[in-house]
């Protein structure tokens, strides 16, 4: 077994600058907002992985079951040597992959990079301990400003699983699927893992489970501002609030002061006043149907050639191939 390796591109001071200018200008704005980059510290990307296990939370069931269906046409159609994940996390799905690009004895170089390093790391030396064969990079990045980490390799399958693409507003969706065209060459491939739109009562206890896991997954970025910017936020003092937004066809989530408060962050020099009830939003998560995925994907310069549903209809695999 060759030694895992891991590049950290987004250090700590990076993301401790970032994270200042992001509260500057999130919660300075109305309504305020934090983006949801900053849930996953450690026991963020714990909570994730324990929210993955949700009954109301039927996301990573069905796109598992889709990739244990298609990981095999998926390895022969693409023929990979190179598996770049973005926002890999504990990559277990993606072991689905793995498997099966090996058995078509293609793949020789597996890259994962995501923004939590304590998450990459465990997931990378798990990996290489499995998959002795394989060159296994970990890069701790942001991907929606370096993905450098694509520049690695030849016949590359990029996958973009779980539906973090919905955690992007838009605008930055547009620029994001950009940037993963403009790295790759004509013929090189995208896989990507999109919730769908459904019963709005359905996705929103998928965001506000019985047990309260997501409640805590959604506040503990208020203990993430506590640490690492010395900031006073006391989170049991916010409500967690999902809702579905019909308009955009996306979920919200937010946290809500249940009185008036003030919260001061001496790192970034500021003091944020709550009213009772104001809210910050925290994360987007959008909801998507065939069209709008296949009509992103080609202005970006990518065609989608195969779209694959779990048995339910509630989620959707798409892969699509640079032109
Ligand atoms: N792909 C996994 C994990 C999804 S959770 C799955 O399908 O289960 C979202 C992952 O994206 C987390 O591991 C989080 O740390 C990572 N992430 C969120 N925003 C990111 C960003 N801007 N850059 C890189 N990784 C990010
Ligand atoms: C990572 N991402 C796709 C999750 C989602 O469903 O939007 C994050 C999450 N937020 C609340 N629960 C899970």
């Amino acid at each position: 077994m060759s030694e895992p390796e891991l590049v950290i591109r987004f250090t700590d001071a990076d993301a401790a600058r970032e994270l200042r200018a992001d509260v500057r200008e999130g919660l300075t704005d109305r309504p305020k907002w934090l983006s949801p980059k900053w849930f996953y510290d450690a026991v963020g990307s714990d909570l994730f992985e324990r929210i993955t296990a949700l009954p109301e939370y039927y996301q990573t069931r069905a796109e598992q079951q889709i990739l244990h269906r298609r990981a095999l046409e998926i390895a022969e159609i693409t023929g990979a040597a190179t598996l770049v994940e973005l926002g890999s996390g504990s990559s277990e799905k993606t072991r689905l992959l793995l498997d099966a690009l090996r058995k078509n004895e293609t793949l020789q170089r597996f890259v994962p990079l995501d923004v939590s390093g304590s998450a990459l790391r465990a997931a990378v030396e798990s990996i290489a301990v499995d998959y002795p064969e394989l060159e296994v990079r970990g890069v701790v990045d942001d991907f929606t400003s370096g993905l450098a980490a694509l520049n690695a390799g030849t016949a590359r399958l990029v996958a973009f699983l779980g539906g973090t693409i919905g955690n992007l507003l838009p605008t930055e969706r547009a620029v994001f699927f950009a940037a993963v065209r403009a790295a790759l060459r004509p013929g090189e491939w995208l896989l990507l893992g999109t919730d769908l739109v459904k019963d709005p009562d359905r996705l929103v206890r998928a965001y506000d489970d019985s047990q309260g896991v997501t409640a805590e997954f959604n506040r503990n970025v208020l203990r993430v501002l506590n640490r690492e910017l010395g900031a006073d936020f006391d989170p049991e003092r916010f409500r967690h609030v999902a809702l579905w937004n019909a308009e955009q066809e996306w979920i919200e989530m937010r946290l809500r002061a249940d009185r008036p408060m003030r919260v001061r962050l001496p790192e970034p020099g500021l003091t944020a006043e709550f009213a009772e009830g104001e809210e910050i939003r925290t994360e987007i998560s959008a909801k998507f149907r065939h069209n709008r995925v296949r009509d992103e994907l080609a202005v970006a310069g990518f065609e989608l050639r195969h779209w694959w549903l779990d048995d339910a209809e509630d989620f959707a695999l798409s892969l699509a191939v640079a032109r």
